[in-house]
């Protein structure tokens, strides 16, 4: 018999990631088409009771020590809240941390916090209204500068900040980005751009990689790699130090920048993660070509014993490697998954 969430490789996931629903607000272009997508229906979706269900399997039984809420957009769900706290209720000592783009999170982090999440990642790209709208086809760059802060103010941090960068769009305030989000105390992470968009639009040049993205902040500041331990996260994590006029660096140390460089510095021989579709299926590896149904055994009146099994399954059968430092070239041997990032739950 398997023991927890182990891969044939011999990683054990004890991360789990699970997408509340495919819907999202915006329809950011490397991941949503303009006109969104088939959203699935009311009775598609796992319900608040079968999250809690899953989450509980998974703590009570496999091993999961974190949990992370995702989409599309978390927050379109109504019973959001509801399910952060019933989650608590069962498992006091588990970490819970959303992934949100800040839309509506003004008006939600005072509730959020009080039902016991843990701390937030907020995605922003941008902070010109004109760059913002044309990346997620949504006016809202103010709605998520207020979310970010009631955030904050209401202590659901420590607060991520994740950007993609892309050339020509907002490649040019990488070091913007981080001198704004350091004086807030925000950690933020550049994330390369990976081939989840749902116009097959990615492309190897279009990309700012993590040596580029580095190099964009070298003008302003001095990168030091950070003695923490890694730890399996998928940031790479660096102090940073400003620069001086003239050049040379601050002693004091300003803070840390992430870098996430899935593509050219893949980290999958470290992953601990096992996602959980809105739909209720395991996908063993963000690239996943397989996926595993939860929802029917459970609506079925399956035992935990059995969701267990099945979930121990798909997660023994997770990719050695995504392949996706070859997208794009001559020999590749990654091909892109059918869902786009928002369907799989980022
Ligand atoms: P913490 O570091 O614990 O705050 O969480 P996180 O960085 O794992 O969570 P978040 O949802 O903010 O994810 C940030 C980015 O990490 C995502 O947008 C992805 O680009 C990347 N990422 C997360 N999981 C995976 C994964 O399994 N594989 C790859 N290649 N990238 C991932
Ligand atoms: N490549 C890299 N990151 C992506 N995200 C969405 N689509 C992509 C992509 N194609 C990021 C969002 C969000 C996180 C959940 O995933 O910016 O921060
Ligand atoms: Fe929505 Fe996130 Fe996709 Fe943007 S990246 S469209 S915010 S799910």
């Amino acid at each position: 018999p398997l023991s927890g969430l182990a891969d044939r490789y011999g990683r054990v996931a004890t991360d789990m990631r699970l997408s509340l629903t495919d819907k999202c607000n915006l329809r950011c272009t490397y991941c949503m088409p303009a006109e969104g997508l088939d959203w699935l229906g009311r009775q598609q979706l796992l319900s608040a009771a079968e999250i809690v269900r899953l989450v509980g399997i998974g703590v009570d039984r496999l091993g999961i020590r974190e949990l992370r809420l995702t989409g599309g957009e978390p927050l379109v769900r109504a019973d959001l809240v509801d399910i952060v706290a019933a989650v608590r209720l069962r498992h006091p000592d588990l970490p819970v941390s959303l992934t949100t783009n800040g839309v509506g999170l003004d008006r939600k982090a005072k509730e959020l916090k009080a039902a016991g999440l843990t701390r937030i990642n907020v995605s922003l790209d941008t902070l010109h209204p004109g760059t913002f709208a044309q990346l997620t086809r949504r006016p809202f760059l103010d709605r998520v500068l207020a979310g970010l802060e009631a955030a904050d103010q209401v202590g659901l941090g420590p607060i991520k900040l994740n950007a993609v960068l892309m050339r020509g769009i907002n490649d040019h305030e990488a070091a913007y980005l981080l001198d704004w989000a350091l004086r807030r105390n925000f950690e933020l992470r550049f994330i390369e751009q990976m081939p989840l968009d749902a116009d097959h639009g990615w492309t190897r040049q279009g990309m700012i990689t993590a040596a580029q993205i580095r190099q964009l902040l070298e003008a302003d500041f001095v990168l030091s790699p950070d003695p923490r331990n890694r730890d399996g996260a998928p940031a790479e994590r660096w102090e940073v130090r400003r620069r001086q006029a003239g050049g040379v660096p601050e002693h004091t140390v300003a803070g840390t920048v992430g870098i996430i460089a899935s593509v050219t510095e893949p980290f999958c021989g470290d992953c601990r993660r096992t996602r959980i579709t809105a739909e209720g299926r395991v996908r063993s590896c963000l690239f996943s070509h397989e996926e595993t149904d939860l929802r029917e055994l459970m609506r079925t009146g399956a035992g935990d014993d059995a969701i267990a099994r099945r979930w121990q399954e798909a997660m023994w059968a997770k990719p050695k490697a995504h392949g996706m430092e070859h997208a794009g070239l001559d020999a590749p041997d990654f091909r892109q998954p059918e869902r786009t990032m928002s369907a799989i739950g980022g």
